[in-house]
């Protein structure tokens, strides 16, 4: 039997309803937020991502759905939505327009990462991003759309926030750091001497407690930061105090990708278990430059849907349409020839199969169907059909020639 890939599964019916009630909500906020739909290619050249999410970040440097295709280019099912997103602004030249651009997508992304739960191979994020707005007011008003959408869906969650500084004030602190890991690479892990010559800050986000416990004492970047990314994250966390917002600021957070500069932040929640980060984002101020664009700030957040549905409780199901039984064989072909006249109207299932009325009942509330239509030998004797509606609770007879033309109901 040939099964899907590790890592990756299939979103049956039962689930998709929530994907689809996810989706739908989320899109809503989205647009609410001024953010307009877009959608780019799953595939994309290798040499995006490498400039983008960064050769020395676990994403590229081990997990990437890297190949040759059949015409010798190397290319990559995206890992992530930013980086596409960015090109396809760059590639059409939004960034020569002056004005605020927002974005958002949803789709499958793929990271070749080791399976757990909450953790796949393929996966799907709803993500936004937005150009060409420095005001750490968008910074502000980013996560409160995040968090409305969170809310909305009532997660139990923790914000949190960290500065990652700018291209001013990140360099001399690296080299700060670089030092100081140097003094203790002797008790870090292998991960994290490797760090120390590709990306240092990384170290913060080790998951080994022996690194924790010696990193306590290491440089942190909240206290190097230069005037302006002070002055944004101070603005930042003072109009979340404003709004009521509760965060922390974890000083341990540095993300996962390279191209994040300033606001950085995560949403946990501690129902997830150990993959806890339902969504994540922050600012990526150079990262259109990177991509050959003209300097345009930018920022974003994606969540990971399937950890999002695990958390969503979908409201009950709202009893609507048709629901048509047979009693008799004879009944089946005007059954047919009605519900055909219904599906025009509203969701309408069909049971070809005789069966008793408490059979068929059963099959209409198990179907969330408001009227359970049902034909017996009576019903056809007496040119009607008999409608139990699920919603009252009321049962009539109803002349055929009235039920095509929808009355009686
Ligand atoms: P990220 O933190 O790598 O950020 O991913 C965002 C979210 O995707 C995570 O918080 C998590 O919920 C989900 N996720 C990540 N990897 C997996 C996986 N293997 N299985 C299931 N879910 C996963 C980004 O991707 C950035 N592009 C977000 C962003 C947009 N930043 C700015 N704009």
């Amino acid at each position: 039997m040939i099964k899907a890939l590790r890592g990756m599964k299939d979103i049956l019916p039962d689930e998709n309803e929530k994907y689809i009630y996810f989706l739908e909500n989320a899109t809503k906020l989205a647009k609410n937020y001024g953010f307009e739909y877009i959608e780019t290619p799953i595939l994309e050249e290798t040499a995006l991502f490498k400039r983008s999410v960064g050769e020395s970040s676990d994403i590229v440097g081990k997990e990437m759905y890297e190949f040759v295709d059949k015409g010798g280019n190397s290319v990559c099912l995206r890992p992530e939505g930013t980086a596409g997103v960015v090109r396809s602004f760059v590639e059409h030249k939004f960034d020569r327009i002056l004005g605020v651009k927002r974005y958002f997508y949803y789709g499958p992304m793929f990271r070749y990462e080791r399976p757990q739960k909450g953790r796949l191979r393929e996966f799907h994020q709803f993500g936004v991003e937005c150009f060409g707005e420095d005001n750490p007011y968008e910074d502000v008003n980013i996560i409160l759309l995040l968090k409305d959408i969170l809310d909305f869906f009532g997660i139990n969650y923790t914000l949190k926030i960290n500065s990652l500084g700018c291209q001013n004030c990140l360099p001399p602190f690296r080299e700060l750091l670089v030092k100081h890991l140097y003094d203790i690479e002797d008790g870090l892990c292998d991960d994290c001497k490797r760090r120390i010559k590709t990306n240092p800050i990384r170290v913060f986000d080790c998951k080994n407690e022996s690194c924790q416990t010696i990193l306590k004492d290491a440089p942190r970047l909240g206290s190097a930061l230069c005037k302006e990314c002070d002055e944004s994250f101070e603005f930042v966390k003072k109009k979340l105090d404003e709004l009521g917002v509760e965060y922390e600021v974890d000083t341990n957070l540095v993300r996962g990708l390279d191209y994040y500069t300033k606001t950085a932040f995560e949403f946990v929640s501690g129902d997830l278990g150990a993959q806890n980060a339902v969504a994540g984002g922050g600012r990526y101020d150079r990262l259109v430059e990177f991509l050959d664009g003209k300097s345009t700030p930018g920022i974003g957040f994606a969540i990971g849907i399937e950890r999002i549905l695990d958390l969503i409780e979908l409201p009950k199901k709202e009893m609507n349409g048709y629901y048509f039984g047979a009693m008799d064989e004879d009944a089946v072909s005007l059954i047919f020839r009605l519900g055909h006249i219904c599906r025009k109207r509203a969701k309408t299932e069909i049971s070809y199969q005789k069966k008793s009325l408490k059979a068929h009942l059963k099959a209409a509330d198990k179907k969330a169907a408001r009227y359970c239509v049902v034909v017996g030998e009576n019903e056809l004797k007496s040119n009607s059909v008999w409608v139990k509606d699920l919603v009252e609770k009321e049962e009539k007879l109803i002349k055929l020639e009235d039920f095509e033309k929808g009355s009686g109901l």
